[in-house]
């Protein structure tokens, strides 16, 4: 059974035939006719959603992604209550159990690494959707996709990410997308408390990543491409610090009007980190990458299951 449970799993030559597959998933979604015979790809199979954590686009792009190729559903939309964890049972359990109902169970859970637990027990794929700050491989691979879609290519790259990459599992699963590839620059903007620590850093330097810290988000203007996500606050201990890290820690339209960037990308949800007038300036990636969730996500359903 072939699991997916961190980005480093991916080597180049499997994200580059993932994102022609996606590529052609989204051709697909879009034309009246082949949406049709889409549905006949995976007709008959079931994929499971337990998410023991809140989620919009992970939960939803993945199901609309198996049901446009022909798959049906079994949802627990809030695992934490509404599934047998609420009377005490083991996320083991509940795995064993649902792995002989479905075809492929994607998993969203608070605690970090638990996904590799979960595949231990399963007979059925376990993609891993978030656990805990730890890793998050499917954005991963949306992300790089929209970067290639963008930029044309995914080395060579000057990025700028931003807040909190110590928490962010979303910001820690693209840097490792990005040392796959050729000399990436990374500038990583935090506050202290929030940077990576100094053996983090030299893991992603030791794979090929150039890294650089700064303490001002005025540190991304000179990137080409800037990455942003929120301040993690259900990871943090210390809420003290929030208002004030909230009120430094973001870009404006102006800022971005008067920089050198290209595209901006945030895997959502935005919570303060860009100003709603960001929306309307063409580096606003971060929408049309939320789409491209469906298509990546048909692409490696239909890898997973073919
Ligand atoms: C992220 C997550 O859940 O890690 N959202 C997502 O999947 N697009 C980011 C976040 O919640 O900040």
């Amino acid at each position: 059974v072939k699991h997916v449970l961190n980005a480093r799993q991916f080597n180049k030559k499997e994200l580059a035939i993932l994102f022609k597959r996606a590529d052609e998933m989204r051709e697909a979604v879009h034309s009246p006719h082949k949406r049709r015979t889409l549905t006949e790809l995976h007709k008959g199979r079931v994929m499971a959603t337990l998410f023991y954590e809140p989620s919009t686009r992970t939960r939803l792009s993945f199901e609309t992604a198996a049901q446009r190729l022909g798959m049906s559903l079994a949802s627990t939309e809030n695992a934490r209550e509404s599934s047998s964890n609420a009377k005490g049972e083991s996320l083991t359990d509940t795995i064993k159990t649902v792995a002989n109902y479905v075809d492929v169970i994607v998993l969203r859970h608070p605690q970090m690494g638990i996904a590799g637990q979960a595949a231990a027990v399963s007979r059925a794929p376990v993609i891993n959707a978030g656990d805990g700050g730890k890793e998050h491989p499917t954005q991963m691979l949306l992300d790089l996709y929209t970067i290639q879609q963008k930029l044309g290519r995914l080395h060579n790259l000057n990025i700028g990410i931003g807040f909190d990459p110590k928490h962010s599992r979303v910001l820690r699963s693209l840097l490792t997308g990005l040392s796959h590839y050729s000399n990436n620059k990374v500038t990583v903007v935090a506050p202290k408390e929030g940077q990576l620590s100094q053996k983090e850093l030299q893991v992603f330097r030791n794979k090929g990543l150039t890294l650089t810290t700064e303490t001002y988000p005025e540190a991304l203007l000179d990137c080409e491409l800037v990455y942003v996500n929120r301040f993690q606050v259900e990871r943090l201990t210390d809420h003290s610090l929030m208002e004030k890290y909230r009120s430094i820690y973001k870009l404006t339209a102006k800022q971005v009007q008067n920089s050198r960037i290209k595209y901006i990308l945030d895997c959502l949800p935005r919570v303060g980190e860009l100003e709603p007038g960001v929306d309307e300036l063409p580096q606003a990636t971060y929408f049309e990458q939320a789409e491209n969730g469906l298509y990546v996500r048909m692409a490696l359903l239909d890898s997973l299951l073919s």
